[in-house]
């Protein structure tokens, strides 16, 4: 991708393309950090890193930050993780004045943006998400936070980053794996509200050419956020498949066969469409066309182990629920999506076992 597009979100801008770094450096050269410190993983330290400073070699603020570098993966996001870069920023001296460089994928993102933001109160982040479910999702809307003894996201601030850059160069070493776990967030921007868009993306093919499809995930998950950033109504849609995903998201966390997030979300769609033929007028032609394009990207899990009552206790525990009804966003049609709806226990159940049936097929 050559041309860089702009997204605004609120406060702050979004720089879509391989060549958006440019804007990095008028940004930087606009304020007066009194020092920036870049935080990477193992991965993206090795993959991103040299990518970002080569864009950079003019700035000083850039060449001459100190990298802070944490273990990859969701189990390292945690208050220890945040612990332990406020502990680094401090021995580097970092004042308030200070701007931190997120340089990974959406835990990194998460865990960097929530450290920044308590670290003396609060510096300023910029987010460079290097994943494919980060460049349209994490990376922008101000969610940050850690999860807490595996419940996802349970400690947390919304804060805005002070801007985002997005190079689908990042993605040439992704594995793909991950690439199909973002995917999951792409198909969810369809369901929740662009049918068109949906049409489009349903084709197994499309994941080929990214740049177009990000770009219009960006705009889909910035319309909604800046409608409602602190999630009292309208940005409750893109919970989506999230009730039951985070659920088996944390349910699998420490066994041997761990389900990524986009893989879980994947799941929770399915699952929460069954719900939503029960619960929120979904067609049953809709539900087969969504579980056939999920099935198709994903395949089939067999879910080893899993009991749905243990499930449904973490569900329980779900920081969207107000008492002790299970929160769920539905889904009328394709485009159209239903928040605040509330699912009870047995179908919950149905809905486990109605994916269970078609992984047999
Ligand atoms: N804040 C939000 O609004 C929001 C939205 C959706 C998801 N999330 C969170 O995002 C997290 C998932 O993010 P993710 O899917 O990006 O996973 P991730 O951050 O764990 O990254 C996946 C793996 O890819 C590696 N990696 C990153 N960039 C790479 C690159 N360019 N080349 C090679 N390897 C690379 C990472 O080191 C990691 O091992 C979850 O914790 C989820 O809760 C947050």
């Amino acid at each position: 991708m050559q041309n860089i597009k702009v997204i605004e979100s609120g406060t702050y801008s979004v720089f879509i393309g391989d060549r958006s770094l440019k804007s990095f450096e008028d940004y930087t050269n606009k304020k007066d950090y009194s020092a920036a410190y870049i935080l990477a993983d193992e991965n993206t330290a090795h993959h991103c890193l040299d990518i970002f400073l080569a864009f950079n070699s003019n700035s000083t603020i850039v060449s001459s930050a100190p990298i802070i570098k944490i273990q990859p993966g969701e189990s390292n996001k945690n208050i220890h993780t945040v612990t332990e870069i406020a502990k680094e920023l401090s021995a580097h001296n970092a004042d308030r004045n200070s701007l931190l460089i997120n340089l990974g994928g959406g835990v990194l993102c998460d865990i960097g943006g929530f450290a920044a933001s308590i670290y003396k109160r609060g510096i300023d982040f910029i987010n460079l998400p290097t994943t494919l479910l980060s460049q349209v999702d994490a990376s922008i809307g101000g969610k940050v936070g850690v999860d807490l003894e595996g419940m996802k996201n349970f400690i947390g601030v919304f804060n805005d980053p002070k801007a985002v850059f997005i190079l689908p160069r990042f993605l040439k070493t992704l594995n793909k794996r991950q690439i199909n776990s973002g995917y999951a967030e792409i198909l969810k921007h369809g369901l929740i509200a662009d049918k068109t868009y949906w049409n489009k993306i349903k084709k197994p093919n499309v994941a080929a050419n990214l740049s177009d499809v990000i770009f219009r995930s960006v705009e889909i998950k910035n319309n909604i956020v800046t409608k409602d950033p602190r999630e009292q109504g309208v940005r409750k849609m893109l919970n989506f498949g999230h009730t039951i995903g985070h659920a088996l998201e944390t349910f699998y966390m420490n066994k041997s066969e761990q389900l990524l997030h986009g893989e879980a979300v994947g799941i929770g769609m399915i699952c929460e469409a069954f719900i939503s033929v029960e619960d929120a007028g979904l067609s049953r032609e809709v539900l087969r066309e969504i579980t056939d394009c999920i099935i198709a990207v994903f395949g089939k899990y067999k879910l080893n182990g899993l009991e749905i009552a243990d499930l449904i206790e973490l569900m329980k525990k779900d920081k969207k629920n107000i008492g002790d009804k299970i929160n769920f966003t539905l889904l009328n049609d394709i485009g159209k999506a239903k928040i605040d709806r509330y699912a009870n226990s047995d179908l919950i159940r149905a809905s486990i076992n109605y994916y269970r049936e078609i992984s047999q097929e």
